[in-house]
C-alpha cells in the first residue's frame, strides 16, 4: 500500500483517466474524494471504489468555481482529515478545428477549466498543504504542451500554460515542502478522444497509432501508474517534472 494513511483529492474523476487514478489511489491506501460536475459519473466512481473495499466519498464541485473548490477541499478535511494529494485532472478541449473556427465562449471555457481551475485549486490547497508540513500536487497536462500539433491550438495552449505553472509552482512551494509534477499524456481510450481525432474513425485511429512509437494509444491505467509514482513517498526527491507518457511520440 503505497499511499496508506494519505488523503487524495482527483478532480474530474467521474470519468477517463480521473478515474483510472481514483481507482488506483484508492487500491493503494488513499481515502479519495472523488471530484466532478457528472454527479452520475462521480457516484459510479464512488460505489466502485466503495465496493472494492476503499475508502472514499463524492464532492460535486466545479473546478472553474473558487467557492465550489473552497467547499471541495473544506469537504476533504472534514471527511477524511486533511488533504495530503490533489490531482488537477478535469479539463476539457475543443474538437480538432481551425484555430480561427474556435468561437470566443469555447476558448474562454477551455481556458477555465484547464488553467484558471488550477489557479482556484491551488489557492484553496497550499494553505492546508502548509499546515501539514507538506503535500504532492499533479497536475494533468498532455503531449500538447510539448509536440503541439495543427487543429488544437487554443488546447494546446491550456497545457502549455500547465507545464509552465507546474514548474513556477515546484520551486515556489518546495519550501513547504511542496512537490509539484505534471504528466503528459498521448492520446487516451477516455470519452475525450474522438475530440482529439476530429473524425473518429478506425482510419483516423489507425494513423494516429501509427505515431506512436510504442504502437498504442495510452490507457487511464497507463497515467494512474505514473501518478500514483508521483505522489507517492518514492518520488520524495521529484518535482517541477513534466513526465511523458506517450509511448515515445514526443521524440
Ligand atoms: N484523453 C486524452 O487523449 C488526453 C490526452 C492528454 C491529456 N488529457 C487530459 O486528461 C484529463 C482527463 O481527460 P479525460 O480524457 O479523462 O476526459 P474525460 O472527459 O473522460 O474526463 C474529464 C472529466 O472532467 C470533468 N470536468 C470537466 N469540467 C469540469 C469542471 N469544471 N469541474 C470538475 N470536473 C470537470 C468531466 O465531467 C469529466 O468527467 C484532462 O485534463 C485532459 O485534458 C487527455
Amino acid at each position: 500500500m503505497r499511499l496508506e494513511g494519505k488523503t487524495a483529492i482527483v478532480t474530474g474523476s467521474g470519468s477517463g483517466f480521473g478515474e483510472g487514478i481514483a481507482k488506483t489511489f484508492a487500491r493503494e491506501g488513499a481515502a479519495v474524494v472523488v471530484n466532478d460536475v457528472n454527479v452520475e459519473g462521480g457516484q459510479r466512481v464512488l460505489a466502485e471504489i466503495v465496493d472494492a473495499g476503499g475508502t472514499a466519498s463524492f464532492c460535486e464541485a466545479d473546478v472553474t468555481s473558487a467557492r465550489d473548490v473552497q467547499a471541495m477541499i473544506d469537504h476533504a478535511v472534514t471527511t477524511h482529515g486533511g488533504l495530503d494529494i490533489l490531482v488537477n485532472n478535469a479539463g476539457v478541449a475543443h474538437k480538432r478545428k481551425s484555430m480561427l473556427d474556435v468561437d470566443e465562449d469555447e476558448f474562454d471555457r477551455i481556458l477555465n477549466v484547464n488553467v484558471k481551475g488550477l489557479f482556484h485549486t491551488a489557492n484553496a490547497t497550499v494553505p492546508v498543504m502548509r499546515q501539514r508540513g507538506g503535500g504532492a500536487i499533479i497536475n494533468i497536462a498532455s503531449t500538447a504542451a510539448v509536440r503541439p500539433r495543427p487543429g488544437l491550438t487554443w488546447y494546446n495552449a491550456s497545457k502549455g500554460a500547465v507545464t509552465t505553472l507546474t514548474k513556477s509552482m515546484a520551486v515556489e512551494l518546495a519550501e513547504d515542502n511542496i512537490r509539484v509534477n505534471a504528466v503528459n499524456p498521448v492520446a487516451g481510450e477516455t470519452p475525450l478522444l474522438p475530440t482529439f481525432l476530429g473524425e473518429d474513425t478506425p482510419e483516423n485511429r489507425e494513423a494516429f497509432r501509427q505515431t506512436v512509437p510504442l504502437g498504442r494509444f495510452s490507457t487511464p491505467q497507463d497515467v494512474a501508474n505514473a501518478v500514483l509514482f508521483l505522489a507517492s513517498q518514492e518520488a520524495s526527491l521529484i518535482t517541477g517534472v513534466c513526465m511523458e507518457i506517450d509511448g515515445g511520440r514526443c521524440i
